[in-house]
């Protein structure tokens, strides 16, 4: 017998409290008893998300959200800038261009985090510019993006809006939408919603909802007034996701409960731990200066392919991490902590590694990454 643990970056694991809620009889989404569970969640979303706007939910993975913002505030041929230095910036670049928006990318070298700098030069040189993407947390790097910094930016001009991925940043660190002036954010279900795949979320400043009102590029699922305007009511726009709404509201019960604070110094002790524990045996971090705490992205020792990491930390030893991708491939592997998890997931992630390694031939030196995860775990 082997058991399964799934360490990577999403989807994350699911308590059983919410798969038990899930698996209950399916309720009519027009009745009273659906109505009862959606008012639960938009008031446990608003406190997810630090906002007083309506939180927008759709039958969709975190990238029909990014769609939706893109198709909700633009028009073409309008100005945008991105940040490429991973494979979710870069998204955001390929859906801009998709719907005919001039976009200008920075790019950034993978594993580092833009400097706001290069986006207040870009800014400065081009009054035009009408929104501006980013990622709280680049998943395929482990990089965080300073978030509050570029919102500090964009927060005066009038035509400019921020639109921010937080993919892997809501629930896992502090994002205040309405104290920062976030203007869009977005979200998916299977990260630290600790959820299934398959829902995807949006909030809109008011800026935001403004933009919204002249914006001319076609939608119809996606579309965040209709959305808003059923949601004031009570309900979707169309069938929703039932059961995982419904596990939405143990998820959002359950994170109250722990406090928002707290599921944020939870992931950052787990992320601190991780961290010590991989470079107590020798390996680099692959971003360094500025660490997600979603997800630690490591460096593959010399003469190890990252790819074998993962794959034997798989076969061998039941545990699902995440390989490098595109450029990164083979160079790194990541390991999660986002979501359902505590102590013990690290320390199990981090032992299953040790073992791996050596099976790959990997010279741990009488060194032990779950003694220094243990070190830092232990402190109160
Ligand atoms: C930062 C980030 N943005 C966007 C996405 C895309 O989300 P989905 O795969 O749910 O469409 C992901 C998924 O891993 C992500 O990590």
């Amino acid at each position: 017998m082997k058991k399964q643990y799934l360490l990577a970056p999403g989807p994350t694991p699911v308590p059983p409290r919410v798969l038990q809620a899930m698996s209950m009889p399916i309720i009519h989404h027009r009745a009273p008893a659906y109505r009862e569970v959606f008012e639960e969640v938009r008031e446990g979303l608003k406190y997810l998300f630090q906002t007083q706007q309506e939180v927008l939910l759709f039958a969709a993975s975190g990238t029909g959200a990014m769609e939706g913002a893109v198709a909700n505030l633009f028009s073409p041929g309008d100005k945008v800038i991105t940040v490429n230095g991973g494979k979710f910036g870069e998204r955001w670049g390929q859906i801009a261009n998709t719907y005919g928006l001039k976009v200008l990318t920075i790019d950034v070298p993978w594993g580092q985090a833009v400097e706001p700098r290069q986006i207040a030069d870009l800014l400065a040189a081009n009054s035009d510019i009408r929104g501006v993407f980013i990622q709280a947390s680049e998943t395929s790097t482990g990089v965080m993006h300073p978030v509050r910094e570029i919102a500090e930016l964009v927060r005066d001009r009038e035509d400019t809006i921020f639109v921010v991925d937080a993919v892997t940043g809501t629930g896992v660190f502090a994002l205040p939408m309405d104290e920062w002036g976030l203007d869009v954010v977005v979200t998916g279900s299977q990260k630290a919603l600790m959820l299934p795949p398959g829902l995807a979320f949006a909030a809109l400043s008011e800026k935001a909802w403004r933009f919204n009102e002249t914006s001319t590029l076609p939608r119809y699922y996606f579309d965040f007034a209709k959305e808003r305007k059923n949601a004031i009511k009570g309900q979707n726009a169309y069938t929703p996701a039932v059961s995982l709404v419904v596990g939405l509201r143990e998820v959002l019960a359950m994170i109250r409960a722990e406090g928002l604070e707290n599921v944020f110094a939870r992931h950052e002790r787990l992320a601190t731990a991780t961290r010590a524990g991989v470079q107590a045996i020798g390996l680099a971090l692959f971003a360094p200066e500025s660490p997600s705490n979603a997800v630690t992205a490591v460096c593959a020792p010399e003469g190890i392919d990252g790819q074998d990491v993962v794959k034997t930390l798989r076969t061998a030893y039941g545990v699902t991490i995440a390989g490098g991708q595109d450029q990164a491939k083979g160079k790194i592997f990541r390991l999660a902590h986002l979501g359902y998890v505590d102590d013990l997931d690290v320390i199990t992630g981090l032992g299953a590694l040790e073992m791996a390694l050596m099976d790959l031939g990997y010279d741990l030196k009488e060194r032990s990454a779950v003694r220094a995860a243990q070190m830092i775990l232990k402190q109160k």
